[in-house]
């Protein structure tokens, strides 16, 4: 069986999960969400994890996984409506991307509508709750095959 690497990827104020507005993003913490994938998919795919709340940082290790991972899947958290620099950055390494969030942006406040990076994206998992991420996970398996950068 092939192994396939993927980073999911968190951007601001997503490391309070379990903790943060409980009624629109839960009660779980990521890291216990993240174990169960791991044992879900076990050997069948690396999954590595990168959340942090500065933006630069975030480039930063997107530009460092061009050539070691096979697919990301991203929750930019507020990035998605504001960084013109994270939409530049996934289009820069050309891997496949999906993203996710784990609330219904669509229905939300109006500057939520926007996200820079959607047609970046394959595609996009909202309002599912944690469970996106496992869907997303899903897809991208299903794309990595097929996936040349060109
Ligand atoms: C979010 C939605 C964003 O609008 C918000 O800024 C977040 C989380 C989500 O997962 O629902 O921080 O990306």
């Amino acid at each position: 069986m092939m192994l396939y690497r993927i980073s999911i990827i968190h951007g601001p104020n997503l490391n309070l999960l379990g903790n943060r507005e409980k009624s629109i993003y839960g009660t779980e913490s990521f890291e216990s969400f993240l174990n169960k994938m791991k044992s879900k998919y076990g050997a069948q795919l690396q999954i590595d994890f990168y959340q942090s709340n500065h933006e630069g940082d975030l480039i930063d290790y997107i530009q460092s996984i061009q050539h070691t991972m096979d697919g990301i899947i991203i929750n930019p958290a507020a990035y998605t409506h504001t960084s013109i620099a994270l939409r530049d950055v996934l289009l820069a390494v050309k891997l496949p991307c999906i993203e996710v969030h784990i609330s219904d942006i669509s229905s939300r406040e109006n500057f939520r509508q926007i996200s820079f990076i959607k047609d970046c994206c394959i595609s996009t998992l909202s309002g599912l709750g944690l469970e996106g991420y496992d869907h997303a996970i899903q897809r991208i398996l299903e794309i990595i095959p097929h996936w040349t950068k060109d």
